[in-house]
C-alpha cells in the first residue's frame, strides 16, 4: 500500500466578484469586508495555519491585490506605530503568518466555477492531498479547528474529507448534498457515495449539506481538469468529488461548532454580531443596545 501523504497546501478561490454586496464590494474585493476588526480572509487564513497548513494558494483575480497586501509586512505602517508605543496594533498587523506559512498567488482568468477554480491550483498543489477553504464560510468552535480534524481523518484514512451539516429542506438547493446511501454517523462522521450539486428538494439524496471545507485527493484535478460543465453552467468541484467517491471513498464529518455563510448579508451580519459578542471589551458595550433593539422590534411587529 503507498503511503498516505501529508497535507501541507490549502487553496482559497478569492475571485468571486460579491455581486451580493455592492456597492461595498465596487472597488474593494469581498474577501476584505471586515468581521468585528478582521477581514473575512483572515478567519480562513487563520485556520488554515491552525490546521498545520504552510503552503496558502489563492487563487484570485482583477481587482484583488489589497488581499495580497494585507498579508505583507508593512514598514512605514509598523515604523509609525513602533515610534508612537503602539504595541498592541503593531502587534496585530506584523507577522501575521508563522515563518514556515507561504503564500502563493495564482489567477482565475474567467469565472467558471468553483471547480475551474480550484483546478487553477492544479500544478501548485501537485500529486498530494490538500485543503480547500471557502473564505465565505466562517468557521467557529471554541476548542478545537474543525479543518484539523478533517486534516486528520484524511491522513488516518487516506480518504477526502467534506465537513457537513444538516440543512433544512428549503435550503438544500443552495448546497452540495452528500448521498451516504444509509450509512450511518458514528463518531460526527459517515462514509458518503456521493454527491449532487444543489438539488430539487425531492431529489437531494439526504439533507447534509457541504459547507465550505474539504481535504481532497489529487485525484480530483484529474477530474476538474476535464472541464465538464455541471449544474448552473459551471465546472463544479462537486461533480469531480462524486467521481472520486466512486474509486476511493470518501468520507463526511458533521461540523461541531458555528458557521457563518458571510457570502450573504443576513449570515455576513450574524458573523458580526457573534464575534463581536466574543470580544471582552465590545459584548458587554453592545448587549444592551442588541436588547433594547430586539425590544422595540418586536414592539413594532406587534
Ligand atoms: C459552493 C459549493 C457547494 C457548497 C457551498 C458551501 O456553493 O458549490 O457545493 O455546499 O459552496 O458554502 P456556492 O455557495 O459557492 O454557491
Amino acid at each position: 500500500m503507498t503511503s498516505i501523504k501529508k497535507v501541507r497546501k490549502a487553496v482559497m478561490p478569492v475571485a468571486g466578484l460579491g455581486t451580493r454586496f455592492l456597492p461595498a464590494t465596487k472597488a474593494m474585493p469581498k474577501e476584505m469586508l471586515t468581521v468585528v476588526d478582521k477581514p473575512i480572509i483572515q478567519y480562513a487564513v487563520e485556520e488554515a495555519v491552525a490546521a498545520g497548513i504552510e503552503e496558502i494558494i489563492f487563487v484570485t483575480g482583477r481587482g484583488k491585490a489589497a488581499l495580497e497586501n494585507h498579508f505583507d509586512e508593512p514598514y512605514e505602517l509598523a515604523q509609525v506605530l513602533n515610534a508612537k508605543g503602539k504595541t498592541a496594533e503593531l502587534e496585530a498587523v506584523t507577522n501575521m503568518l508563522p515563518s514556515n506559512v507561504r503564500l502563493v498567488y495564482t489567477r482565475q482568468g474567467s469565472p467558471k466555477g468553483l471547480g475551474h477554480a480550484i483546478g487553477c491550483a492544479a500544478d501548485i498543489v501537485g500529486d498530494e492531498p490538500f485543503a480547500v477553504l471557502l473564505p465565505d464560510d466562517i468557521i467557529y468552535n471554541a476548542h478545537s479547528t474543525p479543518l484539523k480534524d478533517m486534516v486528520n481523518l484524511y491522513e488516518e484514512t487516506g480518504k477526502s474529507v467534506v465537513l457537513a451539516e444538516e440543512v433544512p429542506t428549503e435550503r438544500l438547493k443552495n448546497y452540495g448534498i452528500l448521498d451516504v446511501a444509509g450509512a450511518a454517523i458514528t463518531n460526527g462522521q459517515t462514509d458518503v457515495a456521493g454527491f449532487v450539486e444543489k438539488p430539487a428538494p425531492e431529489d437531494a439524496p439526504s439533507n447534509l449539506g457541504v459547507v465550505g471545507r474539504y481535504v481532497l485527493s489529487p485525484e480530483h484535478f484529474k477530474y476538474l481538469l476535464q472541464g465538464n460543465i455541471g449544474a448552473g453552467g459551471e465546472i463544479q468541484l462537486t461533480d469531480a468529488m462524486a467521481e472520486v467517491a466512486k474509486t476511493e471513498g470518501y468520507k463526511g464529518l458533521l461540523l461541531d461548532g458555528e458557521r457563518f455563510d458571510c457570502g450573504d448579508k443576513v449570515g455576513f451580519q450574524m458573523a458580526n454580531l457573534f464575534f463581536a459578542m466574543q470580544d471582552d471589551y465590545i459584548a458587554p458595550r453592545l448587549q444592551p443596545f442588541l436588547q433594547e433593539l430586539a425590544r422595540a422590534q418586536s414592539k413594532k411587529a406587534s
